[in-house]
């Protein structure tokens, strides 16, 4: 949906996200743009909401954890998070999820290597890196798996 906002420009996205329009999936973690537990995609790239001014933002789609599933490769990330059970305390999920999607989006078949490069960025105080690596494998090989032809 397309949202109209007057206010201050230099404002992280995040704000407007959780204090404006609710949607509160997406987390604040350090506010340094250093942990990832802020992470939305925009337009099809992942992003630190924390960080980003609005301004960045005008004109731009913004995808939030709400809004994800909506797309094959979000849902497929969604759906094997919960296969996997890979969320502990939760926290840092969201941002996780918006991680990887966007890695599965640009690269449908990624290595360990690949992985650890996407993710690096996203901290989980509950280590749960090996049950995400899992997921992330998980969900590519579902989305490979339904590709047409096969
Ligand atoms: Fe607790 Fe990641 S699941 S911080």
């Amino acid at each position: 949906m397309p949202v109209r906002f007057t206010g201050d420009p230099h404002m992280p996205l995040l704000w407007l996200l959780r204090d404006e329009l609710d949607l509160v999936g997406t987390k604040f973690g350090c506010g340094m743009a250093m942990c990832g537990a802020c992470t939305v995609h925009l337009d099809d790239t992942a992003v630190r909401s924390c960080m980003l001014p609005l301004a960045r933002a005008a004109g731009k789609s913004v995808t939030t954890i709400e809004g994800v599933a909506h797309t094959p490769v979000g849902d497929a990330v969604q759906r094997a998070w919960v296969q996997l059970n890979v969320a502990q305390c939760g926290y840092c999920q969201s941002g996780q999820i918006m991680s990887a999607s966007a890695l599965l989006r640009e690269n449908p078949a990624p290595t360990d290597a690949d992985i650890d490069a996407a993710m690096g960025g996203n901290i989980c105080r509950c280590a749960t890196y090996r049950r995400i690596k899992a997921a992330i494998h998980f969900a590519a090989q579902t989305l490979r798996d339904a590709r047409p032809g096969r």
